[in-house]
């Protein structure tokens, strides 16, 4: 494909054909995303591959009941990994250290970048992917289904496989709302309003063309596309839930270790 199609085309699939996905294929996917930049080339990262049912399945739990865990032949789970670079360092008599926040943002960093290379090599192949953000906000459920090791964590995981559906193209945000030349420029309110008016619409129609999600945003008394966000979607309570899972998975492997 021409890569601006592959940019332009990308759809999140949540949908997918029961087809295999061939290893050759697979391995230029990942061949792909390990060209990615890394900080000091460190490739402070591991990727996994998950295709076992059994596991699946475990992982279908953690990932909050995602069908597309099942339904897709492949899943993919990047994490920050500094437990392969500590070992180096050890049998190099090297100070050992990269235990530490900072290291684990390296990590994550890293893994991400990994992940989109990854991703749009797969798209390139004519694949589909969907990011799940339970990977994070359950990795200590995920770090210990796939057998992670201190100073490892799951930062961003998606499914992969053939498209079965084909869905429109979601909004983005206006560029000017979203770059800043030299120096961030805050915004005023009628800015804000501006930005969001086409989101703010489409958003809106997403949520009240699924009935389920109509009757939810109902019963919520949810007014706009904003509260769905902040009261239904990603309520503080939630976040403050998986900020506390995320900052204690942190501490036990071994990444808050700053004496
Ligand atoms: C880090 C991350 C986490 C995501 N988590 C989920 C998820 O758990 N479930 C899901 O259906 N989509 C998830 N998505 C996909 C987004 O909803 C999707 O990218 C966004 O709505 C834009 O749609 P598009 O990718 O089709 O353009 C996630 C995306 C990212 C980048």
């Amino acid at each position: 494909m021409e890569f601006n199609d592959v940019i332009y085309g990308h759809k999140s699939i949540r949908e997918y054909e029961d087809k295999q996905v061939s290893q050759e294929l697979l391995d230029q996917i990942l061949e792909a995303g390990i060209r990615a930049s890394s900080s000091g080339n460190m490739q402070s990262y591991s990727i996994i591959v998950t295709k076992d049912k059994q596991l699946k399945e475990k992982l279908y739990t953690a990932h909050m009941e995602q069908s597309m865990v099942i339904d897709a032949p492949i899943l993919l789970t990047f994490c920050a990994d500094f437990n392969r670079m500590r070992k180096w360092l050890t049998l190099n008599d090297a100070p050992v250290h990269f235990d530490n926040f900072m290291s684990f943002m390296i990590g994550a960093i890293d893994a991400t970048l990994v992940a989109q290379n990854c991703a749009l090599a797969a798209e390139n192949a004519g694949l589909g992917i969907c990011y799940m953000g339970s990977t994070l906000a359950n990795c200590n459920q995920i770090g210990e289904i796939l057998n992670l090791p201190p100073n490892v964590v799951p930062i961003v995981g998606y499914s992969l496989g053939y498209p079965k559906e084909n869905p429109t193209l979601r909004d983005r945000l206006p560029k000017h709302g979203l770059v800043h030349y030299e120096q961030y420029s805050d915004y005023s309110n009628e800015e804000i309003l501006e930005i969001y008016k086409v989101r703010d619409e489409k958003g809106w129609k997403r949520y009240m063309d699924v009935p389920k999600l109509k009757e939810m945003t109902e019963q919520l008394g949810l007014k706009n596309l904003a509260q769905i966000y902040t009261m239904a979607k990603y309520t503080k309570e939630s976040h403050h839930q998986f900020s506390q899972t995320v900052l204690n998975y942190l501490e036990s492997q071994n990444f808050m270790n700053n004496k």
